[in-house]
């Protein structure tokens, strides 16, 4: 009927109460095991894993309460429901037997029927604790996919976000041959230099440097690619190019750490730079490497006024300008990556 061949351990001394029990559970489909006392209960307990027991408290070898302490104290079996059986009657073995972790206690005599209804309500809600317990690991685990894919997602939008913001200064520099891959050259030096320098933020080094001129989106193109002289206030637009980078750039907030490079990348070390002349080491170590790396290409490249000059020239020149124009030790971590090419 109703055991479906669930393994119940009946532990008593009394054998002819035991064969009733037996009998009854057999009736009603369960696989009866039995043991004469606490002893040969923990044996068959290991043998056969029953998933309920039935024990009664007074037995000789080992009592009722020595088994169930074995049985909670043990990793392996302390869920097994128990129920207790004896002959006193009295409050104190009640609460005895169910403080020391008895599910449910009987007194014999007791009607058979019943006993069948307290293994069935025990076995039921062992089932649906382990129920429970396997959907809230499961639910854990669709969880922790759910935050990985959301993590990736993530990633891939701040990917794709900074390929957009790189395909605009490609762009912006592809329309004038004389700047046509400058920012992609001004990244590669200045990732050069970040490495020479074994500095922890090579990454954000090079994306800064890929977007150092980005604020050139708001100048205007007949000031921007003007070859006459520029006027007082033109100039002053060119050079607002800075800020106005910074300015695009902290309002993406996994670029905020690249703000400070892109707004003062045109700052001097002597503080003759803009946009606020800070000077030595005020200024931050990203800005001065990528000054480096920007002047190193605007100089050997063409440019209308002038033809570019060759490595060597343009090394002298840099060097001339360590401690005014641009911060020593950077150009001497670029002196060291020019000259092992
Ligand atoms: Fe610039």
């Amino acid at each position: 009927m109703n055991g479906e061949g669930t393994k119940v351990l009946i532990v008593d001394d009394e054998e002819s109460l035991r064969s009733l029990i037996e009998i009854y559970l057999m009736k009603n489909n369960f696989h009866v095991i039995s043991a004469s006392n606490g002893k040969e209960a923990i044996d068959k307990i290991h043998a056969d894993r029953p998933e309920i027991i039935i024990s009664d408290i007074m037995m000789p070898e080992m009592d009722g309460y020595e088994l169930l302490s074995y049985l909670k104290s043990s990793s392996e079996f302390s869920e097994i429901p128990v129920i207790m059986l004896t002959s006193m009657d009295e409050d104190m073995d009640k609460i005895h037997g169910l403080s020391a972790g008895a599910d449910d206690y009987m007194t014999k005599p007791f009607n058979m029927e019943e006993l069948l209804l307290r293994v069935e309500k025990l076995l039921f809600l062992k089932r649906r604790i382990a129920g429970a317990e396997l959907r809230f690991t499961e639910s854990q685990k669709l969880l922790d996919l759910t935050k990985e894919e959301l993590l990736k997602a993530h990633m891939q939008l701040k990917k794709i976000m900074l390929e957009s913001l790189e395909g605009l200064v490609t762009a912006l520099e592809a329309r004038d041959k004389y700047t046509r891959g400058h920012s992609e050259r001004v990244a590669a030096y200045a990732g050069g230099i970040a490495r020479e320098m074994e500095l922890e933020n090579i990454d954000t080094i090079i994306i800064a440097a890929r977007l150092h001129d980005i604020g050139k989106i708001g100048v205007r193109d007949n000031i921007l690619y003007k070859s006459a002289k520029l006027t007082r206030e033109e100039k002053s637009i060119i050079e607002s190019h800075p800020v106005k980078g910074a300015e695009i750039i902290s309002k993406i907030s996994f670029l905020k750490d690249i703000v400070p490079a892109v707004k003062y990348h045109h700052e001097r070390y002597d503080g003759t730079g803009f946009p606020e002349g800070l000077k030595g080491d005020e200024i931050p170590l990203a800005a001065k490497i990528i000054a480096v790396a920007d002047t190193f290409d605007a100089i050997t490249t063409d440019r209308p006024y002038r033809k570019g000059l060759d490595f060597h020239h343009a090394l002298t020149e840099l060097k001339m300008n360590a401690g005014s124009q641009f911060d020593p030790v950077v150009i001497s971590h670029f002196l060291k990556i020019i000259n092992t090419r």
